[in-house]
């Protein structure tokens, strides 16, 4: 097993909070030092276990395994001023959106590893799905590392393609923000049903969470039988697929994933 013995954050905002709350339960437990520039987090951010610096250079001195965990547009400032601090036996390993490890590398010196991974929102409560690729100049072993990094708040999908982390974006990335949506949206159904909103919450998110759990209990591949084992012909549940399936909702699934690989192409270009 790989042992995760020091790891330094560049950001400590919303995912490096979940990624170190996820690492705190590892035993032996690493060594967490976060550079952040907002001293008001640092309290928070040491209740956490992890060592607090502003200095973003004494960060990358204090570890070998270096997470990037700023927004996308500060990459250039922030991993440009990194290079000083850089040496071969560094890997950095990056949650920035749309942003290529090729990007990334030109900024530090010629040959340096990084690592890139596509993180979503549930890896805040430990339920994360996480797409992993290997920069030009990134080893096996240092892939290892960045999974077993994810490991403690998610599970982890490697590609050997980049280009595919579009989409792993477009499916689990932006995902959550689609079941969000359709929580919404039977949310508004509810209610125009006449159930109160605390009604419509209790009664969306018991079949949210409750149908999530089965379907997991089951497999995921059984979705379609699951799906046909509540559709009597001629019944309620029939009479609102048919309604979804003329919107052509499997369709319409399709094309907004393809959107959302189609925009991560253009932005990671851009
Ligand atoms: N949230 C998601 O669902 C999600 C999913 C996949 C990938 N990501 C990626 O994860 C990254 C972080 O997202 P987040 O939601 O954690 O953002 P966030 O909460 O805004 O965290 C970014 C942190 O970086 C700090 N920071 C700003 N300038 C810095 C500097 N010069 N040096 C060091 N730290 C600096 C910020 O501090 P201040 O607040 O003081 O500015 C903040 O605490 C983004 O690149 C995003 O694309 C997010």
């Amino acid at each position: 097993m790989t042992i995760l013995s020091s790891i330094s954050f560049i950001g400590g905002g919303n995912m490096a909070t979940a990624m170190v709350k996820g690492l705190a339960g590892l035993q032996p437990r690493p060594r967490l030092t976060i550079a952040e520039p907002d001293p008001a987090k640092h309290g928070f951010l040491q209740s956490l276990g992890a060592v607090t610096t502003s200095d973003n250079l004494a960060a990358v001195a204090a570890s070998e395994l270096i997470v990037l965990a700023i927004k996308p547009q500060m990459a250039a400032a922030v991993v440009s001023a990194l290079a000083p601090g850089w040496s071969s036996k560094k890997v950095l390993v990056t949650i920035l959106a749309g942003t290529t490890s090729a990007k990334l590398a030109a900024f530090l010196p010629p040959g340096a590893r990084v690592i890139r991974a596509m993180p979503n929102t549930p890896l805040a409560i430990g339920q994360g799905m996480v797409g992993l690729c290997k920069g030009a100049h990134a080893t096996d072993a240092d892939l290892a590392l960045a999974e077993a990094l994810f490991t403690p708040c998610g599970k982890v999908l490697r590609v050997a393609d980049e280009e595919r982390m579009d989409a792993i974006t477009a499916i689990s990335g932006s995902g959550p923000a689609y079941v969000f949506q359709f929580a919404e949206a039977l949310l508004a159904g509810a209610q125009a049903l006449g159930f109160s909103a605390d009604e419509a919450a209790l009664l969306v998110g018991q079949t949210l969470s409750g149908s999530a759990a089965y379907l997991m209990t089951q497999g995921v591949a059984q979705a379609a039988t699951l799906r046909q084992q509540v559709t009597s012909p001629g019944g309620t549940t029939a009479a609102a697929l048919q309604v979804l399936n003329a919107g052509d909702y499997v369709g319409l699934m399709t094309r907004a994933v393809a959107a959302a690989e189609t925009r991560g192409r253009e932005l990671g270009r851009g």
